[in-house]
């Protein structure tokens, strides 16, 4: 068996922890791992699942002889130091933003564009964490059925900001102010702020016109009519999407049920006599995209209505990353 060098950057972080653990449950077989984090960092110890792992700092050529190295330090960090690591001769799995619209870079999820990550030239890119799940559920109806046009609204978790958004809401609720160090425009504790990244001039936040524009890439459907408002709402991990879909020809509950049913990835929770359906709490620390709520939407042609979460620091990020290095060894 060969065993697999790799590099974690961002390790201390919430996504790269979480690398860290799903890289032990998966029995990802590792020889070297090189855990990085900030220079403040550097030199400290961090222990996930039971293994010590001592965090190094950034420094030219740290990604030699390394196969893989994991990018979740954000978007300063990738674009600085993945290119150093792809020409090191390293494959990154970059989870910014920074490389995902390049046409030279796979934006991979799987289960729906596996074959698109052996065009890199040394990066493949992590989709963002909301864009994850959509496509996941999407593609599958999009090849049973072909999509016109989707409206998503999202109810994003703090967690989706990083080890501050966790602290900030855990403070709030506990009656400290975290006005300074809280990553969100408003108090998040009781709140829902339809505000995630910055506004453009066309008043879409940055995350909304993340996932319109990786799930057309993703899908390889420029031509998909795609509509998004990202809202955080004060859930720990995993976003919920409501998401409205117009097909190209009439489709009922049961076929979009049982298309979902088949496809990999996804986990259906529909039962609405029995309160069963798709929520965060359940959500957390799963690999899977639950969907539920699927009916039709009688007020368009060809509707049809459904819910979507995940975890977005799990399938939304790390362990679609390792994925993405496991189905990379198993080759083309
Ligand atoms: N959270 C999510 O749901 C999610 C989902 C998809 C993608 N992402 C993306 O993944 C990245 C990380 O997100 P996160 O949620 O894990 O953030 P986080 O919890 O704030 O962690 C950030 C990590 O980056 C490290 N870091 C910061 N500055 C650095 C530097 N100059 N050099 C080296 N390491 C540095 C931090 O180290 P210290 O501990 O030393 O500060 C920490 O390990 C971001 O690009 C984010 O957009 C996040």
């Amino acid at each position: 068996m060969r065993l697999h060098d790799i590099a974690v950057v961002g390790a201390s972080g919430l996504v790269g922890r979480k690398i860290l653990e799903v890289i032990q449950e998966r029995k990802f077989e590792t020889g070297k791992v090189v855990a990085i984090a900030s220079d403040g960092s550097a030199g400290k110890e961090l222990n996930v699942k039971g293994k010590t792992f001592k965090l190094h700092k950034l420094e030219p050529h740290i990604f030699k002889n390394l196969e893989f190295a994991f990018f979740s330090a954000g978007g300063s960090v990738s674009r600085e130091w993945a290119p150093k690591a792809a020409e090191d001769g390293c494959i990154v799995i970059d989870n910014s933003s920074s490389f995902r619209m390049q046409d030279d870079v796979p934006l991979v999820v799987p289960e729906v564009n596996r074959q698109d990550m052996f065009k890199n030239k040394g990066i493949i890119s992590n989709p963002n964490c909301s864009t994850i799940q959509l496509v996941t559920a999407l593609k599958p109806l999009d090849n049973a059925f072909k999509i016109k046009r989707v409206v998503v609204s999202t109810y994003q978790s703090v967690s989706g900001a990083g080890n501050k958004g966790v602290t900030a809401l855990e403070s709030e609720l506990r009656g400290i102010q975290s006005a300074s160090a809280s990553p969100f425009a408003h108090k998040i504790a009781y709140n829902a702020i339809p505000h995630i990244d910055v506004f453009f001039d066309d008043s879409y936040t940055r995350e909304e016109l993340k996932m319109m524009n990786e799930t057309r890439k993703i899908m390889n459907r420029k031509d998909l009519q795609i509509t998004a408002t990202c809202v955080r709402i004060p859930t720990l991990y995993g976003h919920g999407e409501s998401v409205n879909i117009e097909f190209d020809k009439k489709v009922n509950a049961d076929e979009v049920r049982e298309a979902l049913i088949q496809a990999k990835g996804i986990k259906v929770v529909d039962n609405p006599q029995t309160n069963h359906y798709p929520m965060p709490i359940d959500a957390a620390d799963k690999d899977d995209v639950f969907v539920g709520r699927i009916r039709v939407d009688s007020s368009v042609k060809h509707g049809i209505n459904l819910w979507i979460v995940s975890d977005n620091v799990r399938k939304g990020a790390a362990t679609n990353a390792v994925q993405i290095a496991e189905e990379y060894i198993k080759g083309k």
